[in-house]
C-alpha cells in the first residue's frame, strides 16, 4: 500500500479523532460511538475506510468487533500520522474525546466488576474447569531467579527437576539409585539444562558453594542421618543460597516403615529446626501445607532456610 492510498484515510477530522483514540487502546464500535457522540452508522463507515486504507485493524471478541490502530504502519505512514496527530491532539474535540473515553473505560470496569459480583460464587468452579485445579502451582516457579543453579537432591524419577528446569539456568539432580536415575533420564530427555548425577546425599557429587538453591523433596524420611544430609546440603549452597525441605509432618502410619521403607515417621518443626541450626543455616521457616483432597498420605510441610 502506497502513501497515496493512505492519504484519504486521514483527510477527515472524525477519522483522525478515531485514530487518536485507537492509537492507545482497543475499542469496540459502541464505545467509539459513545466517545465521539456519533451514530453507529457514521462510525462504522469511517472505520471501514480506515481499515481499507490500512490504518486500523479489527478482531472479533465474542459478538463484538474490537478496533485498534494497525500494529505496523511503516515509516512513511507513521510520519504522516505524527504530523496529523500533533494537529488533532490540540483540538478541543480531541480533549473532550479523551474525557469521555475515561467515562467509557470506567463503565467497562463496572461491567467486569458486575460479572465478578455475580460470578464470585461460581468462580472457583469455572477457574478449575477452564484452567485446572492447580494452575497457580504450574506458574509459581516463574518467581525463581532465571540465573540460578538448583540442586534436586534425591531427585528420584525427576518430577521436580522437570518442573524447575524451564525456569532456571541449570538443575543438578542427584540420586543414589541407578534405577531411579534411569527413569529420570527418560523423563528429562528433552530438558537440556538438567544434569543427572549418581551419588549419595551424605557425600554429594557437587562442588562446595555451587548451588543457589537446594531441594530435598520427600527424601529426608529415607535417610539414616538427616542431620548429616542437611549439613551436606549446606556445604554445596553458596552464601545466601536457600534450602527447601518438603516432607511429611509427624504421623502415625507405622505401616509405612514396612510397606515403603520409611525410616522416619515425619518431622516436626523443632527437630528439623535443630538440624538446620547445627548445619549453620539461618532464617528457618516451617509451614504446614494444606491438604490436597485427592491425596491419601499424611500432611506435608515446607521448610526453608538460608546459608549466611
Ligand atoms: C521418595 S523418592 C522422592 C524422589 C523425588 N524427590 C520426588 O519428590 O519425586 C526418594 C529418593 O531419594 C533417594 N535417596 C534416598 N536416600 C538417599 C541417599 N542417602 N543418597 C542418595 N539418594 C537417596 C532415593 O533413591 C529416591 O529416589
Amino acid at each position: 500500500m502506497t502513501i497515496f492510498d493512505r492519504l484519504n484515510g486521514l483527510a477527515d477530522p472524525t477519522r483522525s479523532r478515531l485514530l487518536l483514540l485507537l492509537e492507545r487502546r482497543e475499542l469496540a464500535v459502541s464505545e467509539l460511538c459513545a466517545v465521539l457522540q456519533l451514530p453507529q452508522s457514521t462510525v462504522s463507515r469511517h472505520l471501514k475506510l480506515l481499515a481499507d486504507d490500512g490504518w486500523v485493524e479489527a478482531r472479533s471478541e465474542g459478538t463484538t468487533r474490537q478496533y485498534a490502530m494497525a500494529a505496523s504502519l511503516g515509516g512513511a505512514a507513521q510520519k504522516l500520522w505524527q504530523t496529523v496527530r500533533d494537529e488533532v491532539a490540540e483540538t478541543g474535540a480531541a480533549r473532550h474525546d479523551a474525557e469521555r473515553l475515561r467515562g467509557v473505560l470506567a463503565a467497562r470496569r463496572q461491567t467486569s466488576q458486575a460479572f465478578f459480583r455475580g460470578a464470585a460464587a461460581q468462580w472457583d468452579g469455572l477457574r478449575a474447569e477452564l484452567f485446572g485445579r492447580r494452575a497457580e502451582l504450574a506458574a509459581l516457579p516463574a518467581l525463581l531467579d532465571e540465573r540460578w543453579t538448583v540442586g534436586d537432591l534425591g531427585c528420584g524419577t525427576g518430577q521436580l527437576a522437570l518442573t524447575l528446569a524451564p525456569f532456571v539456568r541449570r538443575v543438578i539432580a542427584v540420586d543414589g539409585s541407578k534405577a531411579m536415575l534411569a527413569a529420570a533420564r527418560r523423563r528429562l530427555k528433552d530438558a537440556g539444562n538438567v544434569e543427572l548425577r549418581h551419588g549419595e546425599l551424605e557425600a554429594l557429587p557437587v562442588e562446595r558453594r555451587a548451588l543457589d538453591a537446594a531441594v530435598l523433596f520427600l527424601v529426608l524420611h529415607y535417610v539414616a542421618e538427616p542431620a548429616a544430609v542437611i549439613a551436606e546440603a549446606a556445604r554445596v549452597l553458596r552464601p545466601g543460597g536457600r534450602l527447601l525441605v518438603v516432607d511429611m509432618a509427624p504421623h502415625e502410619r507405622t505401616e509405612y516403615r514396612q510397606q515403603l521403607g520409611h525410616l522416619w515417621q515425619g518431622f516436626g518443626a523443632e527437630q528439623l529446626g535443630s538440624w538446620i541450626e547445627s548445619a549453620g543455616l539461618t532464617a528457618f521457616r516451617y509451614l504446614q501445607l494444606g491438604a490436597d483432597p485427592e491425596a491419601r498420605g499424611p500432611l506435608l510441610f515446607a521448610a526453608t532456610a538460608r546459608r549466611n
